[in-house]
């Protein structure tokens, strides 16, 4: 399978509308046009225009098994947001309240309208005192038919990017994915792909399937992983630890409700947890979102201190400041992974893919050291491991 020369004729199929589909590319459908939506198509644009010249800045790889950003696609797209709802996917990607940094103004035509999806608890009671240009505003439209949406659209991967505590709506979606054979990369900290029941499904009808929750190409997650253990290696003694972020987008708006964040402290909690040899007493271990700041807009800013014991039980401290936009973070990752779910779909491998999960996801199936995990992404893309 090479993107590089066009489509062979093995590579084009029909889709229900009994158009044909190149299937050298890789066919999406967006849940949720947020923040990380936008930014991801912002920068599939910035390097469609980079073109071959230059080196591209920012991937972890920019052919993967044959699969350029070029490749990716979008089939269709859902939303429940009524500046978002009927309109253009390009106008709806910079439709408030996102508000996440300009990368690339000028999306092409799509051909795509935002569909109006089915709202369950997308939407937490809170957000509705707050400013129309900061939350979400609820469209009145009725609901697509969203399994007959992704059969006519031709969708192969199904990015679910709902806010945190939707538990009822992310299991609708991933429920569309299991009746139309769709892949789902569940960006999100529901646990669908990670849990032993969703999984089997996927893996009962072949479906290949990663999550959950993506743990961003260089953030709050993978850095406290690798300095807590760092610091393991090296015969420190960890006591303490915590890691406070704070934002200003939706995203951390929807987590001032406390009650819908018991699935994000788990997945970012575990994240740590599960990369020292041994656990620490939970109490000593605080981890989550802190507080919504408006004027941070889209920029994340992470607070992490670690306390420990070295040589003959003398302290060491660590506090370390990190400063991030928070969306184009998770692009970076995701990118990656949906090219892995298409390579799966290309070698009729179904179920949870553990390699690509435990490398770009906070709470995979099974997690795995971050260099092992790489090492494994490697050995998946060229076909020397199944899954
Ligand atoms: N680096 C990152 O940004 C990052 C990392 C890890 C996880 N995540 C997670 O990814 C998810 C998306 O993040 P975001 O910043 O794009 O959020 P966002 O708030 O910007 O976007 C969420 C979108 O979902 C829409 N929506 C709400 N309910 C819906 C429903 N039932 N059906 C369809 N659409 C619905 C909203 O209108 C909005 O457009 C969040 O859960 C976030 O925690 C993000």
């Amino acid at each position: 399978m090479s993107a590089k020369g066009g489509p062979q004729f093995w590579q084009i199929a029909r889709c229900d509308t009994g158009q044909q589909r190149d299937m050298s590319k890789i066919r999406l459908a967006i849940v949720g046009v947020g923040n990380c939506a936008s930014s991801l198509l912002q920068g599939l644009e910035y390097y469609r225009h980079l073109g071959e010249q230059t080196r591209p800045v920012g991937l972890m790889h920019y052919d993967l098994g044959g699969y350029r950003p070029s490749d990716l696609e979008v089939a269709c797209a859902f939303d429940i947001d009524r500046r978002k709802v009927g309109r253009p996917l390009e106008e709806a990607c910079f439709a408030p309240p996102n508000n996440t940094a300009l990368i690339w103004r000028d999306l092409p035509r799509y051909g795509v309208t935002v569909q109006m999806g089915e709202l369950h608890d997308g939407i937490a009671p809170h957000m509705c005192s707050y400013p129309a240009d900061r939350t979400f505003v609820p469209s009145s439209a009725s609901p697509a038919d969203i399994e007959a949406v992704l059969r006519k659209t031709g969708a192969e991967v199904m990015l679910c990017y709902l806010p945190v505590g939707s538990q009822k709506a992310v299991e609708r979606y991933a429920r569309a994915c299991l009746e139309t054979g769709v892949s789902l990369l569940n960006c999100m900290p529901v646990f669908i792909v990670s849990d032993e029941k969703w999984a089997s499904e996927f893996a009962a009808r072949q479906i290949p399937a990663v999550g959950d929750d993506v743990k961003s190409q260089l953030g709050s997650t993978i850095l406290h992983r690798t300095i807590m253990k760092l610091f393991a290696e090296r015969g420190i003694r960890l006591k303490h630890t915590y890691q406070l972020n704070t934002g200003g987008n939706t995203d951390f708006l929807n987590m001032l409700d406390r009650s819908r964040l018991g699935t994000k402290r788990k997945s970012k909690t575990e994240a740590v947890q599960s990369a020292l040899p041994e656990r620490m007493p939970d109490v000593d271990v605080h981890i989550g979102p802190s507080d919504y700041v408006a004027w941070q807009n889209d920029n994340k800013v992470c607070f992490l201190r670690i306390e420990g014991e070295g040589f003959a039980g003398i302290p060491i401290e660590l506090e370390l400041r990190m400063s991030v936009e928070d969306s184009p973070n998770s692009g970076g990752v995701v990118i990656d992974a949906i090219r892995c779910l298409k390579l799966a779909r290309d070698r009729k491998i179904g179920g949870p893919l553990y390699s690509i999960a435990a490398y770009t996801m906070k709470h995979p199936p099974v997690q795995l050291a971050d260099s092992i995990a790489r090492e494994r992404v490697e050995k998946f893309i060229a076909g020397e491991l199944e899954r």
